[in-house]
């Protein structure tokens, strides 16, 4: 996956600060510890998404594997921390993730609501696929590339497992529509964002 195939296949519109790899490189404990989150938190949302749509047979049987993989996520980062002598920290405030939340419409549509919460999982989904990219590229450490390979691949098939799933029950050209606002805010927020090294996002 180049640059052009973030753009095209993962639609973001903004590559991550080159930096972020190196300072992500220098705090181990902590990215490994928020990348865990992220699988936990993944894996969560599943799980509540099918609780909240349990009418939605192509949504749970979508989803009720994702909660395996994203789950086997968090236990292989676990243990690469625990390999590594390394400790599994302190759960933090998701910025990302919360400024993603802020921008799920509150009072629209259950259906409008529905399709910003597909929304909202793809695009951590391609966002993370895209954060994986990099540290499978940019790391000094050769066995930490190839792991972060497997991931980036996983997630890029979420990525596209939330947007098909979209457009499953809602209208094509709705969800095509919904998508370009999200990934313009995505975009903004990024740029806001300090670039840190102790986050996945
Ligand atoms: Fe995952
Ligand atoms: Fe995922």
């Amino acid at each position: 996956m180049n640059e052009e195939d973030v753009k095209n296949i993962l639609g973001l519109q903004l590559p991550t600060d080159p930096r972020w790899v190196d300072l992500a490189g220098i705090s181990l404990e902590d990215i490994l510890t928020d990348h865990a989150y992220c699988e936990q938190k993944a894996a969560t949302t599943c799980i509540s998404l099918i609780q909240r749509y349990s009418d939605k047979e192509k949504l749970i049987t979508a989803l009720a594997p994702v909660v395996t993989e994203e789950w086997g996520h968090f236990r292989l980062v676990l243990a690469e921390l625990h390999k590594r002598k390394l400790k599994l920290g302190k759960q933090r405030k998701d910025e990302y993730v919360n400024r993603l939340i802020e921008f799920q419409k509150k009072g629209g549509s259950p259906e409008e609501r529905f399709l910003d919460q597909l929304l909202t999982m793809a695009l951590i989904e391609a966002r993370s696929c895209e954060r994986f990219k990099r540290l499978s590229e940019g790391l000094n450490d050769a066995y930490l590339r190839r792991f972060y390979r497997r991931f980036m691949e996983s997630e890029a098939g979420h990525y596209t497992l939330f947007i098909d799933l979209a457009e499953t029950y809602i209208d094509k050209e709705k969800v095509r529509k919904r998508w370009a606002e999200w990934l313009a805010y995505e975009a903004g927020m990024i740029r806001q964002l300090e670039v840190r090294g102790d986050r996945m996002h």
